[in-house]
């Protein structure tokens, strides 16, 4: 398993270059089920996620190719199987975006349970309602999600909760049925807005993007659109923005969409940081002589995102002061906060919680990467630690950073892979 070696004390100066999205491109790949000709994909990141979810689309039959760094050709003319094998669905919970495409354009499938993940219950409820209220028959049989939709309808769908996995997943499905479907109470995030964008230029009609509300008036037949560029990754930039002003540099965060994460530059200037912006790059340097300490709640968009809170958490770590980090969307995503401890940080976790005091300083050490966003949270402890700090387990920062350690030393940072 690699590892990363990182000597800490070394501020980030230069220009980062923000990679496609992954929350954006899993979808994009997965609804290549609905259409019958092969197209591409630009900026697409080279993480790997989506090597996993090539290899299942691979399985089912879709040829998805990396043809060049950030473009690939997906082939979806023939679908030779409807069997999404646990081994790979067990990788990546995104794996489940291929039921609803399989079901309306086969008319049956089985795909595995993904089951849950490190930082608690990840359930498909809401996946399986909607499935169901456009005409599926699913049931559950020996860990497999399988069932047939022999007669799709639209319908109305009122989600209990705000789901990004759910709301793209029925969008996707809804696309290729040619009635009206309504999505009420639905996620907002950029990469659903996109995913909807793709299907709108594959021939769906889709209004509402961006609200909680959608409808969509799904087509026989979706034609892609050849070309089609991925959004940048908010997730990265917000990561770099935050190890911009943690180890008090000077970094340019080029090729992004600040209006994507907005509440977290907002924070970060809370915390004293100076932010610049244009409107497709940031500037992140030190205003404040300290880092102020500032509360979070994570929410669904445009709220604090789940997956910046580990590394906000770094930063708040060295803060003058204390730090309340609610974490609204997965109560059990603390784990980090222990690892953290361990550099010396001073986190309390109770109920969804955590307290951060801040210290002077944190100490290099071992830690192990627990999950993705955990992994960068502990990358940004490293950079600012004294000493050295190994990072281990990080295949689980791999699933998801494009090229995470080669753009860190490109900014002056003493970080090294470990091959073992
Ligand atoms: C969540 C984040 C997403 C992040 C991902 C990985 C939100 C709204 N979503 O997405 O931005 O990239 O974690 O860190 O911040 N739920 C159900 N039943 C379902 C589906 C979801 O109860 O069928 C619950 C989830 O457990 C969660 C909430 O609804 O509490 C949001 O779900 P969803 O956005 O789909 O979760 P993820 O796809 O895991």
């Amino acid at each position: 398993m690699d590892k990363f070696e990182i000597e800490g004390g070394y501020p980030l100066r230069g220009t980062v270059n923000i990679s496609g999205a992954k929350n954006a491109v899993l979808p994009l790949m997965a609804a290549s089920i609905l259409f019958e000709k092969p197209f591409t994909l630009l900026n697409v990141p080279d993480v790997q996620d989506v090597y996993t979810l090539a290899e299942l689309l691979d399985v089912l039959g879709v040829k998805a190719e990396r043809l060049e760094k950030g473009k690939w050709r997906i082939d979806p003319s023939r679908i030779t199987s409807t069997r999404a094998p646990y081994e790979i669905v067990k990788k990546m919970r995104a794996s489940i975006y291929v039921l609803g495409p399989l079901l309306v354009r086969e008319g049956k499938a089985e795909v595995s349970l993904p089951g849950g993940c490190a930082f608690g219950p990840r359930p498909v409820d809401l996946h399986i309602k909607g499935l169901k209220a456009l005409g599926a028959e699913l049931n559950i049989c020996h860990g497999y999600i399988c069932g047939e939709l022999k007669a799709p309808h639209g319908a109305e769908i009122i989600f209990d909760k705000k789901s990004v996995g759910a709301t793209a997943h029925i969008m996707m499905a809804a696309s290729l049925i040619p009635e009206k479907t309504r999505l009420i109470n639905v996620a907002q995030e950029p990469e659903v807005v996109q995913l909807g964008e793709f299907l709108k230029a594959s021939g769906a009609e889709i209004s509402g993007l961006g609200t909680d509300v959608i409808e969509i008036v799904g087509k026989e037949h979706l034609s892609p659109p050849d070309g089609y560029s991925v959004i940048p990754d908010r997730i990265e930039a917000g990561t770099y923005a935050v190890a911009a002003y943690l180890t008090g540099g000077d970094v340019k965060i080029d090729n992004c969409i600040p209006e994507h994460f907005r509440n977290v530059i907002d924070k970060l200037k809370l915390a004293g940081a100076k932010v610049e912006e244009g409107e497709t790059f940031i500037r992140v340097t030190p205003e404040s002589d300290f880092i102020k300490p500032v509360n979070i709640i994570t929410a669904p968009f445009p709220g604090f995102p789940t997956d910046m809170q580990a590394q906000f958490m770094s930063l708040m770590t060295v803060a003058k002061g204390t730090s309340v980090i609610k974490e609204g969307i997965y109560p059990d995503r603390f784990k980090h906060a222990f690892e953290l401890n361990r550099l010396g940080a001073d986190i309390i976790v109770e109920d969804g919680t955590a307290v951060v005091n801040g210290v002077e300083k944190l100490y290099g050490a071992p830690v192990m990467a627990t999950d993705l966003r955990a992994s960068a949270a502990l990358v940004l402890g490293g950079l600012i630690a004294e000493g050295k700090t190994i990072v281990d387990r990080i295949y689980h920062l791999d699933r998801g950073y494009d090229s995470f350690e080669i753009k860190l030393q490109a900014l002056g940072a003493h970080i090294k892979r470990v091959k073992s």
